[in-house]
C-alpha cells in the first residue's frame, strides 16, 4: 500500500488475546458493519450492537447499565446534559393538549423550559407547593399525563411524600417523575418509592468531579424506548468521553456521598447554632420540617447539599464571599470541592422578589454543596467567612 494509503488504514485493528480492565473510549461516530443482515438486525435492536455516534456507542451502554443498577430501572437513556434529557422526556412522552402538574420547588431552568418551550408545543404545566400530596393530588385533570418533581428541593431541600401520592397516580395512569440531581442514588431511589421515571443532571453527583456536563432518564423499557427515539432525533445525545467520564465517576458515588454527607451534617450542626445564622436547610437536622419524611425516604445519608439564611441579606452574602478562602463560588454542586451560590441571583434569577419571597428565597440565602475536604477545615473556613 502507498504512504497515503498506510496513514489512512494502518493500525486500526491490533490483535490482543487479553482485554482492558478498564472498558476504552469508543471515540467513535460511526460503526462498521461486515454483511446487510448484520446490519439489519442491530439497527431492529434484534442484535446487540451500535450504530452511529447520535445513536450512542458502547460507553453509553455501559453508562445506562450502570445507573439503571443504582437506580433498580429497567431501562436507561444517556442524553447531552440534565436539560438535554428533560427536553427527550418532554418530546418523547408527551402530546399538545396534554397537562402536566409539577412542584414550584424546581431548577430554574425546567420551570422556564416547562412554562415557555412546553407551552408553546401545547403542554400546559400547573406549578404547584409539592409538599403538600393534597394540593398536588388537587391540581390533576382528566388530560394529566404526569407529576414532576424533584427528590430533594433546590436550593430549600424540600421533599415530596413519594409513597403517599404515587398509588392515586399509578390508579389513574398518570407517571410520577422525578428529577433527582440533588439526591443522587446514594441517597433516594425514587423508583423504589412508586416513581415511574427518574431523570439526572449527570453533571452533578453522578459524575461528580467537575468535569462532565450530561444527563440521564430512567425507567421501564417501554418508556424508555420512546425517550430514546427523541433523544436521538432531537440529538440531544451524550459524546462517548462524557459517557466514560461518568461512569468513571458513578464508580465512587457511594464512597464521596457517604464523606460528603457526613461533613454537611456536621457543618449544618454547625450553623445551626451559629449567631450569624438565621436558618439552616438540611434534611439530616432534626429542625428540617419533613424530618420524618427524610427518615423514610433517604434512611442513609442525607445528602452533601444544605442551605442557610445570613443574616444581614445580600450585604453579608458579599462580605461571606470575600472573607471564604476554601469554599468557592461555583453555580453548581456536586464537586468534590465544596462550593456555593446564591440562588437569587444564579438558578432563581428570573424570578421576580415577590415569587422569591413566596417561595421562600430570601437575599441571605446560600446554598452550599459540601465537598470531601476535613470537615475541621470546612468548620474553621465557616467561622471564618461568617465572623
Ligand atoms: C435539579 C437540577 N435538575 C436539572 C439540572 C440541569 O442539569 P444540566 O445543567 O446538566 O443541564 C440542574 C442543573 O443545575 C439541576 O440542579
Amino acid at each position: 500500500m502507498d504512504f497515503e494509503t498506510r496513514a489512512a488504514r494502518g493500525g486500526r485493528d491490533v490483535p490482543s488475546a487479553s482485554r482492558p480492565l478498564t472498558p476504552p473510549i469508543y471515540q467513535t461516530n460511526v460503526y462498521v458493519f461486515e454483511d446487510m443482515d448484520t446490519v439489519e438486525s442491530v439497527w431492529e435492536g434484534k442484535t446487540s450492537g451500535f450504530v452511529y455516534g447520535r445513536y450512542g456507542t458502547a460507553n453509553h451502554a455501559m453508562l445506562e447499565d450502570l445507573v439503571a443498577g443504582l437506580e433498580g430501572a429497567e431501562a436507561a437513556v444517556a442524553c447531552a446534559s440534565g436539560m438535554g434529557a428533560t427536553t427527550a422526556l418532554l418530546l418523547g412522552l408527551f402530546t399538545a393538549g396534554d397537562h402536566i402538574v409539577s412542584a414550584r420547588d424546581l431548577y430554574g431552568s425546567t420551570t422556564a423550559f416547562l412554562d415557555d418551550e412546553g407551552r408553546r408545543l401545547g403542554i400546559d404545566t400547573v406549578f404547584v407547593d409539592a409538599t403538600d400530596p393534597a394540593l398536588l393530588l388537587g391540581a390533576l385533570r382528566p388530560n394529566t399525563r404526569a407529576v414532576f418533581v424533584e427528590s430533594l428541593s433546590n436550593p430549600l431541600l424540600r421533599m415530596v411524600d413519594l409513597e403517599t401520592v404515587a398509588a392515586p397516580l399509578a390508579a389513574r395512569g398518570i407517571d410520577l417523575i422525578v428529577d433527582s440531581s440533588l439526591a443522587s442514588p446514594a441517597v433516594m431511589r425514587p423508583l423504589e418509592h412508586g416513581a415511574t421515571i427518574v431523570m439526572h443532571s449527570l453533571t452533578k453527583f453522578i459524575s461528580g468531579h467537575g468535569d462532565v456536563t450530561g444527563g440521564i432518564v430512567l425507567g421501564s423499557k417501554a418508556t424508555m424506548d420512546r425517550v430514546r427515539a427523541a433523544m436521538i432525533r432531537s440529538g440531544t445525545n451524550l459524546g462517548p468521553f462524557d459517557a466514560w467520564l461518568a461512569t468513571r465517576g458513578a464508580r465512587t458515588l457511594s464512597v464521596r456521598v457517604e464523606r460528603q454527607s457526613a461533613n454537611a451534617l456536621a457543618l449544618a450542626r454547625f450553623l445551626e447554632a451559629h449567631p450569624a445564622v438565621e436558618r439552616v436547610y438540611y434534611p439530616g437536622l432534626d429542625s428540617h420540617p419533613q424530618r420524618a419524611l427524610a427518615k423514610r425516604q433517604m434512611p442513609g445519608p442525607s445528602g452533601a447539599i444544605l442551605s442557610l439564611d445570613l443574616r444581614g441579606g445580600a450585604l453579608a452574602v458579599e462580605r461571606f464571599m470575600k472573607r471564604s478562602r476554601l469554599m468557592e463560588f461555583a453555580p453548581s454542586f456536586a464537586d468534590v470541592a465544596t462550593t456555593w451560590t446564591y440562588p437569587a441571583r444564579t438558578s432563581h434569577r428570573r424570578l421576580s422578589d415577590e415569587t422569591k419571597r413566596e417561595i421562600g428565597i430570601g437575599p441571605g440565602l446560600i446554598r452550599v454543596s459540601v465537598g470531601l475536604e476535613k470537615v475541621e477545615d470546612l468548620i474553621g473556613d465557616m467561622k471564618e467567612a461568617l465572623a
